[in-house]
């Protein structure tokens, strides 16, 4: 057994979820966990991740490591590009443990090809002018637009500042093993290429290459992440409630979800944990939201939002539920100083550690939501460490999942994201899509778009 870094604590429900009702929901863990393990279920090609931490061989971190050495050597910045699940997770691991600020980190990572935007790289162009570059470019599929038109940009910019054959020795590409646009131009490049395994979708792919890779480079040491999910494998697995703690979780989202609590906050008070509820929506919108059902994620970071959502939190339609991820220790610690003249009546707080006054923020938050009628619940993760957040990685990955299966979709697809992705297509002329094209032209037209 290995150790337990977080805990989630239901016990606050108690008024409204009664034991009974949880343990009913046993049946309903041993099915969805059944499902996963015999691979029988809806998705059952993209369960890749499910045994992934304990599956991944020393040679594969090595070879990440070995190359992220090699960057680290070369590059003072790594430009990463990729959208959606081949990029939130590395970003997420990266603000999670690295210092606050982007001047106090070697090397700088900084990640493009998340949105469609000239401002933000040409801005990144202009950043990277003087400095060594290497690339990462992610794409499992290897033809998603965003980062495909930034890949364009950067690799444009990269063989004019150090040549065709310098530039393809910086760029590193992961992508599908065997196929797609990426790998073939890798190939004929000659890119230094990672492999996503084939059955593991993107949003799933925090520990393989595409979230390992970036995240060497900055400096983590990512074994210590994927031991991390080796943990949770024991303590997320089991057929009960009891034993199973995402499958507690995912019992209790979906108790309250059918009782009309259809959007789950997810709230932190710590900055740093900002994008771990960036990936967490990903992981869950993408995963539940179908088929006309699905628990809607939002996230909040208090104390900053208490100043603006707070309000909503404490007054609004009472339709929400919250998961409060509760840091238990930050990495360092400061005091409010003490001043004389007390002008501004603080004084009663000199001496105290912010975690201190934070702490106090947090249960207040917590008591004053409850009285105002919203459902809550608390996840502690008890520092910021790589082996904690591998933990919380694992534990959400296999809690969506069995949360999927209760809802009876299937959480490893995303048919709905082709909608949008069409359109554009139609509107930009892509061939092919002529027909649709003029039928949108018309359709924008009329509608003043
Ligand atoms: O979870 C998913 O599968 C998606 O969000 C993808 O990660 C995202 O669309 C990017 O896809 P790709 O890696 O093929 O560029």
């Amino acid at each position: 057994m290995g150790q337990q870094n977080i805990r989630y604590n239901s016990s606050l429900l108690d008024t409204v979820i009664d034991g009974n009702e949880l343990e009913q929901y046993n049946d309903a863990v041993a099915a969805s966990e059944t499902m996963l393990q015999k691979k029988n279920g809806p998705g059952a090609d993209f369960l890749g991740w499910l045994n992934l931490p304990a599956e991944i061989d020393q040679p594969t971190i090595s070879r990440i490591n070995e190359t992220a050495a090699a960057v680290r050597n070369k590059a003072d910045i790594l430009i990463c590009i990729g959208i959606g699940g081949s990029y939130l997770g590395a970003k997420a691991v990266i603000e999670f443990l690295s210092p606050s600020f982007d001047a106090l980190r070697k090397p700088q990572v900084v990640f493009a090809g998340h949105a469609i935007n000239s401002d933000y790289l040409a801005d990144l162009l202009d950043l990277v002018e003087d400095r060594s570059v290497a690339v990462n470019v992610i794409s499992k599929s290897g033809t998603t637009t965003e980062p495909g038109i930034a890949f364009r940009t950067v690799r444009e910019w990269m063989e004019k500042k150090y040549g065709r054959k310098e530039a393809a020795s910086r760029i590193i590409a992961t992508t599908d093993p065997e196929k797609g646009a990426l790998r073939q131009l890798a190939q004929a490049e000659g890119y230094t290429t990672f492999p996503i395994p084939a059955d593991v979708g993107g949003r799933f792919s925090v520990l393989t290459p595409v979230g390992l890779f970036p995240v060497a480079v900055a400096g983590i040491p990512i074994e210590e992440l994927v031991a991390g999910a080796v943990d949770a494998m024991s303590f997320c697995n089991g057929t009960t409630v009891e034993t199973n703690l995402s499958g507690k979780y995912a019992a209790i989202r979906n108790i309250l979800f059918r009782r009309g609590y259809t959007t789950e906050m997810l709230a932190n008070f710590q900055p740093h944990l900002h994008f771990v509820g960036e990936w967490w929506k990903q992981l869950a919108g993408e995963s539940e939201g179908k088929n006309n059902t699905g628990i809607f994620p939002a996230a909040v970071d208090y104390t900053t939002d208490l100043h603006s959502l707070g309000q909503w939190m404490q007054e609004g339609i009472r339709n929400v539920f919250e998961t409060f991820m509760v840091l238990e220790s930050t990495s360092r610690t400061l005091s409010v100083p003490e001043f004389e003249d007390d002008s501004d009546g603080l004084n009663y707080l000199a001496g105290k550690s912010y975690e201190t006054i934070n702490s106090s923020a947090f249960k207040g938050t917590l008591l004053a939501h409850i009285d105002g009628g919203v459902p809550c619940a608390t996840l502690s993760i008890e520092d910021r460490t790589p082996r904690s957040l591998g933990q919380l990685f694992y534990f959400f990955e296999k809690a969506i999942a069995l949360s999927g299966y209760m809802l009876r979709v299937n959480p490893f697809d995303q048919p709905g994201v082709e909608a949008y992705k069409k359109n554009m297509f139609a509107l930009l002329g892509k061939k092919g899509f002529e027909e649709l094209g003029s039928d949108l032209q018309a359709r924008t037209k009329k509608l003043g778009v």
